[in-house]
């Protein structure tokens, strides 16, 4: 019992730690977009034209569907959980629950199959992720591009390092949010078990003492990737659109191009960088 209670505090925590820290991304981000302002980057991408140059093939279909699919979806995810979680209309409850329920067996598909594409399609693409060491040594200057401090950024494949590193990072945050998600299912469907029972109840019911607080960890650990994903996307949203407006419109299907690339630093002139290599799929 006082488990439950003191799982019940840390949700109101949960609440207004995660409320307020996304005040404050978006307060950082409108900061950061005043600081486009300001260096007149906005205006020479925005007016000038001056967007950064893509090398190689264009984009694939797949991946744009799929990227597509999960935006959707996660949008879709975000809403009715959130409502679940605060019913903010009345009568809502019974098509909110469909539409979670729906689009967590979507975004679940969706993932798995981004994940098989980036390792085993013809056209795999999982080294443009892969984070190798002139990306850890150029981190930093990465870093105050983005603070404005140095008017440009090293340029070494298609995504740079922080774009890599939270592309990584969305992966296992979406296994283990499908993971937990499917773990506060208590209909006892599967030869009398539940997915909770399956998924959780067997060792993590059995450490804490009872499969209920095992779904109860479940559901905070939902909630709290729930929030991760609210302020990843919103940063990553404003950043692909910011950054490089044509990329964000091609992604969505909706063409655009671009004629110069002023604000990227380039590898040396026949130096292989990783993009190129990793343009040579098998
Ligand atoms: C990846 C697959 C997912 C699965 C299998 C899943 C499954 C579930 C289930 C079964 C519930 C309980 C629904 C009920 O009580 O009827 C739930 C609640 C919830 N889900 Fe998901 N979900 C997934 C993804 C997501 C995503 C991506 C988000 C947010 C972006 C999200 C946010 C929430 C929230 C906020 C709740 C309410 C939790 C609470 O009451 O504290 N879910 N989810
Ligand atoms: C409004 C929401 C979103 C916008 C506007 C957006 C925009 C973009 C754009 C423009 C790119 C291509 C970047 C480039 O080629 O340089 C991209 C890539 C990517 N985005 Fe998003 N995105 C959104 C939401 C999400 C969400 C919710 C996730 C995952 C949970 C996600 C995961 C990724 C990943 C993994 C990539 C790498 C490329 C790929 O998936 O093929 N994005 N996004």
């Amino acid at each position: 019992m006082s488990a439950i209670m003191s799982l019940t505090q840390l949700n109101i925590w949960l609440d207004v730690v995660f409320t307020s820290l996304y005040v404050v991304v978006v307060l950082g981000l409108s900061g950061h977009f005043i600081g486009n302002v300001l260096t007149g980057r906005v205006k020479k991408r925005f007016i000038g034209k001056q967007w950064p140059h893509h090398e190689g093939p264009p984009v694939p279909f797949l991946p744009k569907l799929l990227h597509f699919t999960h935006v959707f979806s996660m949008f879709a995810l975000g809403i009715s959980g959130m409502y679940i979680r605060f019913p903010f209309f009345d009568g809502g409850r019974t098509a909110m629950r469909w539409v979670h329920y729906v689009f967590m067996i979507i975004v679940t598909i969706n993932v798995l199959w981004r994940l098989w594409y980036a390792f085993f399609a013809r056209q795999r693409d999982w080294r443009e992720f892969a984070i190798t060491t002139q990306d850890i040594v150029t981190a930093p200057k990465v870093v105050l591009y983005y603070i404005f401090v140095k008017p440009s950024k090293p340029h070494l494949g298609k995504y740079n390092v922080m774009q890599k590193g939270t592309y990584i990072l969305f992966a296992p945050l979406m296994l283990l949010q499908a993971y937990t998600g499917f773990a506060l299912v208590t209909a006892p469907f599967i030869f009398g078990y539940s997915p909770r029972d399956l998924l959780v109840g067997w060792w993590l019911g059995v450490l804490v003492g009872a499969t209920d607080l095992a779904g109860w960890y479940a559901r905070t650990v939902h909630y709290t990737i729930n929030w991760l994903f609210i302020i990843l996307t919103t940063v990553h949203a404003y950043l692909s659109m910011t950054e490089d407006f044509p990329a964000f419109q091609n992604f969505f299907g909706m063409g655009g191009g671009h004629d110069h690339d002023e604000h990227e630093e380039h590898a040396p002139h026949g130096v292989p960088s990783p993009a190129e290599s990793a343009g040579e799929h098998s």
